[in-house]
């Protein structure tokens, strides 16, 4: 098991477009299993390559459901989305401490290869519907925070500055 330090906010390797998987290498199976390890770790339940420092389209997400457990996506994408919106607080292990209203579609259908190179196709709604659309946001690099209003984001950073200032206090 190797634990990844988790990039935060500010570091520029969030901001960044990931590549493409072109194959599915025992490196690459190797890195899920950091990610995932990190992210338990930190008690989180989702994590992006970018948060693992690594510029590379994989996202895993540990989140039950009725249908999924354990969700290993490579090269994920956005089929499909609803047209209904809905509004959840969120929070991300790169921006620990800030948690904010975004709003987004309602429900989504990802498509992604599992570590076996096999397409499959999640249709989600609610909490992994949520979770999807934040963790492949990452791969292109955006943060929850980048869905705010230039007002409130604005808000959110000074939060988040303050949070790291007293972090470092303590
Ligand atoms: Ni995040």
């Amino acid at each position: 098991m190797a634990l990844r330090t988790i990039r935060i906010q500010g570091d520029p390797v969030l901001t960044k477009k990931c590549r493409e998987i072109t194959e599915i290498t025992p490196k690459i199976r190797e890195l899920a299993e950091d990610m995932l390890d990190t992210s338990y770790e930190a008690n989180g339940v989702r994590l992006a390559g970018p948060q693992g420092g690594v510029l590379k389209r994989i996202v895993v997400i540990d989140i039950p459901d009725e249908k999924n457990n354990l969700l290993v996506l490579v090269n994920p994408y956005i089929k499909s989305h609803t047209e209904e919106l809905a509004e959840f607080e969120e929070g991300c292990l790169s921006l620990k401490g800030l948690y904010e209203k975004v709003s987004r579609p309602d429900g989504v259908t990802v498509c992604a290869q599992d570590l076996d190179g096999k397409p499959f196709e999640i249709e989600a709604t609610g909490l992994l519907a949520v979770c999807l659309q934040h963790e492949l946001d990452h791969l292109d690099g955006t943060v929850f925070i980048d869905h705010l209003s230039r007002l409130k984001k604005d808000r959110a950073k000074t939060k988040l500055r303050k949070l790291r200032k007293n972090d470092k206090q303590a």
